[in-house]
């Protein structure tokens, strides 16, 4: 059985002061709940430090949206895996969509970024996702492929099993239009269905896969319910404690 995995990209939103009244907020409405279901908390890195201390005690987990592959050195603005380590991470979101196209990042800086992530028990989400263009050209499947592929490569099956796969339609990140259950259920099952062929039944059986793209508190039941969704990274919807509590719910 895989659990739900609800994680909440928060993206660059929310300094301090305005970090600090959001996760106070998530922790209230979460006083008395015993949740299955499994948190990630993902803030800016200047809010880290003190989401980890204010985190102690629950059993929400923190995640970082990026990081580099480098482990020191002279790259300027940069931040090393061991470094989210040292404020309490467990988790880092690499690949996202924002960063393929806004940074520029390649499958091949995604690929580097996942090994050096794994290489200092961080547990990656990886994020995977076609364009509107690339649906309307039937190239989803390809492009999943080719991004799973690529992003997993020279990874060992051992190591695979501590990441975490966010499927994201470009197209739906940020815009409203989120993909029908049936769209993600698709390639949902495309993914295990290619991790069982590339790796094996039990890396398909148990790798955790979320949905992401304008996942709100209307559609989380739905997009959950699909048998290959196992949860979602929310973006918009994350920003206010009672939308992302409610996800959260859907969810259970
Ligand atoms: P959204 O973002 O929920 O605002 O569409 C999702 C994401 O980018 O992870």
């Amino acid at each position: 059985m895989r659990t739900k995995i609800v994680a909440g990209n928060w993206k660059m939103n929310n300094d301090l002061n305005a970090s600090i009244s959001l996760i106070s907020e998530i922790k209230n409405s979460l006083i008395g709940k015993n949740y299955k279901t499994k948190i990630i908390i993902c803030p800016p890195f200047t809010s880290l430090e003190t989401t980890n201390a204010l985190l102690k005690g629950t059993s929400i987990s923190l995640g970082a949206q990026n990081m580099y592959y480098e482990e020191s050195g002279a790259y300027t603005g940069e931040i090393s895996a061991k470094m989210l380590i040292s404020v309490g991470c467990e988790f880092v979101i690499i690949g996202h969509s924002e960063r393929r196209t806004i940074f520029k990042e390649s499958d091949e800086t995604i690929n580097l970024k996942l090994k050096a992530a794994l290489a200092n028990n961080l547990k990656p989400i990886f994020c995977i996702g076609e364009t509107l263009e690339e649906r309307e050209n039937d190239k989803t499947f390809d492009v999943i492929r080719r991004q799973l592929i690529a992003g997993l490569k020279d990874l060992g099956e051992s190591e695979i099993q501590s990441i975490i796969i966010a499927y994201e339609p470009v197209w739906a990140i940020g815009t409203g239009k989120n993909a029908t259950p049936n769209q993600a259920q698709e390639v949902h099952k495309f993914i295990r269905d290619l991790l069982q062929r590339e790796y094996s039944t039990y890396l398909s059986d148990n790798t955790i896969i979320q949905y992401g793209g304008s996942v709100k508190p209307e559609n989380a039941n739905e997009l959950m319910s699909q048998p290959d969704i196992d949860g979602a990274l929310v973006g918009g919807a994350c920003l206010k404690s009672d939308s992302f509590i409610k996800i959260v719910e859907s969810a259970e």
